[in-house]
């Protein structure tokens, strides 16, 4: 499966099977995750069966079930653009983990940060979590702005690859779906700015993660 594919399948999903990842996978899903540590010097944990983390109130508000497993976004405190970088890795993430056969939540309120069980060091920060296993089902294709709303470009004047950029981007997850960015298009240069509004720096990186995966063009 392709890039483009899997930003097209992937959805929230909050009921997961009652079965822990298979060994292949988790191989494969450690591995991923190592690689953006390597390249983000983040601390990105896979924290598997176990399901405190999850059983809350607001959890249970937000119709987890079997979310027994989830991937930690952590990094140093003094690390720079620390909450976008964790949206563009985690996305990242996400995406390998959706080609894998996987389904995934991202989660910033719906989780009792007591109860995770991470390595979070005292010069760290838990930005938030996602929730992955195996989906009771694939989720739903959310609703989204219009074009329109998101960039500075009419349709009618968007190069193809433009076009393929802000499909994708209208496509990544945000938090409460607020799609809190704004894509410019200026002499060839793509940049993305958030809105400012509820995790919307880790939005930030989630959206440009996906407007990069697409096009294979650098976005500032
Ligand atoms: C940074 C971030 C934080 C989120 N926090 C929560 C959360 O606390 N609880 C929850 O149920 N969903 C949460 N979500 C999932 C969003 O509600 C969901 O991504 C959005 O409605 C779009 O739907 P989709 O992921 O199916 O495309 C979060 C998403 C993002 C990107």
């Amino acid at each position: 499966m392709d890039m483009k594919q899997a930003i097209k399948e992937r959805h929230s999903v909050r009921q997961f099977e009652d079965r822990p990842i298979d060994e292949d996978t988790y191989i494969k899903l450690q591995q991923v995750i190592a690689k953006c540590n390597m390249e983000s010097g983040l601390h990105i944990q896979l924290i598997c069966d176990e399901p405190e983390c999850f059983r809350t109130i607001l959890s249970h508000y937000g119709q987890f079930r079997n979310a027994n497993n989830y991937i930690a976004l952590i990094g140093k405190r003094s690390q720079r653009h620390l909450k976008e970088l964790c949206g563009y890795y985690g996305e990242k993430i996400v995406l390998e983990a959706q080609k894998m056969g996987l389904r995934t939540c991202w989660v910033g309120g719906t989780y009792s940060r007591r109860k995770c069980i991470a390595n979070v060091r005292r010069t760290d920060k838990l930005v938030c979590v996602i929730a992955i296993g195996y989906g009771a089902n694939d989720g739903v294709k959310h609703k989204s702005k219009p074009v329109s709303a998101l960039c500075n470009l009419p349709t009618s004047q968007m190069p193809t690859w433009f076009k393929n950029g802000m499909v994708a981007a209208m496509m990544a997850p945000t938090a409460v779906n607020q799609q809190q960015f704004y894509v410019k298009y200026k002499d060839g240069q793509v940049s993305i700015k958030s809105r400012g509004a509820f995790m919307s720096k880790v939005d930030l990186g989630i959206v440009k993660y996906h407007f990069e995966a697409v096009t294979g063009r650098r976005v500032l």
